[in-house]
């Protein structure tokens, strides 16, 4: 079974982003040693015009190759003018509202989301599914996600976007791996216990 892990940056006190869902009082945590991380360990979780940008486009995926978010996180590239920011990915955006693709590369899932997840991880072979948010879709999803990697930064928004929307039982979840970085970021991987 491929594995459907949420990839997610997080505040101390649990916020994916402020009540908005903003999250870019985050983004200076980003520096040097942090990219290097990323550049090392998940190269396909950079944005295809970000990895242009900081000239690691040609990277190889290392732990995912396929990305699903929900419509209104997608809804930021393409105020962008990005119709497929995960280009070296295959490419799932959950939406009941949207009629049609703004991009052959990207697919949208309206009422079948779970069923097709349930197959996307089924599939033999291949790199795990990286689930990029947000907040609504992690919860409608909260059963399906087998791992948890949490990039905490050193930051309290008091209020916020959870990391997930929606009334998910109690589960608990093992320890993985854990790195830690001179700007105070944490990051930790959590299997479910199933
Ligand atoms: N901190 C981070 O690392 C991070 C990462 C990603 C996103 N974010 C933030 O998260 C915010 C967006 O999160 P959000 O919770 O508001 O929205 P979201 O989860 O990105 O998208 C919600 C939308 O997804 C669709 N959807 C959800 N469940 C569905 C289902 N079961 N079947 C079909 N479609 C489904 C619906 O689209 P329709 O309305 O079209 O039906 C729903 O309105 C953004 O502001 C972004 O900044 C933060």
């Amino acid at each position: 079974m491929r594995k459907l892990t949420y990839y997610i940056a997080c505040s101390v006190d649990g916020f994916i982003g402020d009540v908005t869902g903003d999250a870019s009082a985050m983004l200076p945590y980003v520096d040097e040693e942090f990219l290097d991380f990323l550049k090392s360990e998940y190269p396909e979780t950079v944005p295809t015009r970000g990895r242009r940008a900081c000239g690691f486009d040609d990277l190889e995926n290392k732990r995912f190759d396929t990305v699903i978010q929900g419509r209104l996180s997608y809804d930021l590239a393409l105020k962008d003018g990005d119709v497929s920011p995960y280009a070296h990915l295959r490419q799932y955006v959950a939406s009941r509202t949207l009629a049609a693709s703004p991009s052959p590369e990207v697919e949208i899932v309206g009422e079948g989301l779970l069923d097709t997840v349930r197959e996307l991880k089924a599939q033999e072979g291949g790199l795990d599914i990286y689930l990029c948010g947000g907040s609504r879709l992690a919860g409608e999803l909260f059963d399906e996600i087998d791992q948890l990697v949490i990039k905490t930064y050193p930051i309290v928004y008091g209020t916020g976007m959870p990391m997930f929307a929606a009334d998910c039982d109690v589960a608990g979840f093992a320890l993985g791996e854990v790195r830690s970085f001179g700007n105070g970021a944490v990051v930790r991987t959590y299997d479910r216990a199933r």
